[in-house]
């Protein structure tokens, strides 16, 4: 078995979560409102119900955040909260955000009930966090005029906003933030059930013929991903316009999908390497997290946030405290002859 040492998660490979830059026509999939969005449904029916009370009160929806996977729809989501409850909306992220006084800009510059969307909450600079402990609690920011023993502060009322921050990764924000969220979201991976309702959507909006049978197998290689499934759309509807007469039926999502090394489960390159560096070297695992990612020269936090959810959800993989093991599962998926854990005593 031959293991390339290469760095693949700064390629920009079709099954990344990432966007991507062909990924420019996503806004055009993005459904508008509550009732268009496929899936999500805990989150969805909870929503609901905030924004119709925010909306009988006429109050700001509460702070929320939304957490999980990256490409599951948590800018698409806080598009849809602004639109029901009819509202401007303005976009930013953590690492944007560099000094304080950039953050005092944004928010003295919003009407009442805005949303403000900080994408990558959990990058967020210490110094600037603080100031959003007040405004998310009282609607005000404190600003320091001058230096040293001469310097004032003065208290800055702000309209009633509502923060929406998206993170993948909720354990690395401070408690003092994630305390002042009233409002918290898990989105989860999505079924194929419901992947293949957002193909089907996709390709009506794109113009694009597809079997019934052509959206399920491009759903079931979209590792639960939205984000994937629209772009895997698209490359498909090449092959097919090529080679097919322009129907996206099974049979040509199934060939197109082979030749672009998607897997019947939607594995990629990456997540074979992956399983197969623990399965080589680590005898099927245990094997700590750091010690995997720089076995195959790829960021910890890579592995974790991008790989590791989808893995786990299709039971390749498991997380003990000694670490990362491979299922029997992962082997059978791999073709390699599963001889009972723990292979090679570490
Ligand atoms: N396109 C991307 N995500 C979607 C969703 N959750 N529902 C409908 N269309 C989508």
């Amino acid at each position: 078995m031959s293991i390339s040492y290469s760095s693949e998660a700064d390629e920009q490979i079709i099954t990344s979560t990432s966007m991507l830059p062909e990924d420019y026509c996503e806004g055009s999939l993005r459904p508008r409102t509550l009732n268009e969005y496929i899936g999500q449904r805990k989150a969805k029916d909870n929503l609901s119900i905030f924004i119709e009370a925010a909306k009988m009160r006429k109050e700001p929806l509460d702070h929320v955040l939304l957490h999980g996977p990256p490409g599951l729809g948590k800018t698409t989501l806080a598009g849809i909260i602004a639109n029901e409850m009819g509202v401007n909306m303005r976009i930013t992220s953590g690492p944007t955000i560099e000094k304080t006084g950039d953050l005092a800009a944004l928010l003295t510059n919003l009407q009442e009930n805005d949303i403000l969307f900080v994408d990558e909450i959990h990058r967020l600079n210490r110094s600037v966090e603080e100031i959003l402990y007040p405004a998310m609690e009282d609607y005000a920011i404190d600003i320091i005029i001058g230096k040293g023993p001469s310097a004032n502060s003065i208290r800055l009322d702000l309209p009633k906003f509502t923060l929406i921050g998206a993170t993948t990764r909720s354990g690395q924000l401070t408690a003092p933030l994630r305390d002042r969220f009233g409002v918290t979201l898990r989105l989860e991976l999505y079924t194929p059930d419901e992947l293949q309702l957002i193909v089907e959507r996709s390709a009506q909006i794109l113009g694009i013929e597809i079997e019934p049978n052509g959206a399920r197998e491009i759903a079931f290689r979209s590792r639960g991903t939205p984000r994937i499934a629209n772009r895997l759309l698209r490359r498909v509807r090449d092959f097919a316009q090529v080679c097919a007469g322009g129907v996206i039926t099974q049979e040509v999502a199934d060939e197109a999908l082979t030749r672009l090394e998607v897997d019947k489960l939607g594995l990629d390159s990456l997540d074979r390497r992956m399983l197969r560096s623990i399965i080589e070297f680590y005898g099927g695992g245990p094997v700590g997290l750091e010690t995997l990612a720089a076995t195959i020269n790829e960021e910890s936090i890579t592995l974790e946030d991008v790989y590791e959810p989808y893995l786990l959800q299709q039971g390749f993989l498991t997380r003990t405290p000694r670490g990362r093991c491979i299922t029997k599962k992962a082997y059978e998926h791999l073709g390699i002859e599963y001889l009972g854990q723990q292979q090679i005593e570490m």
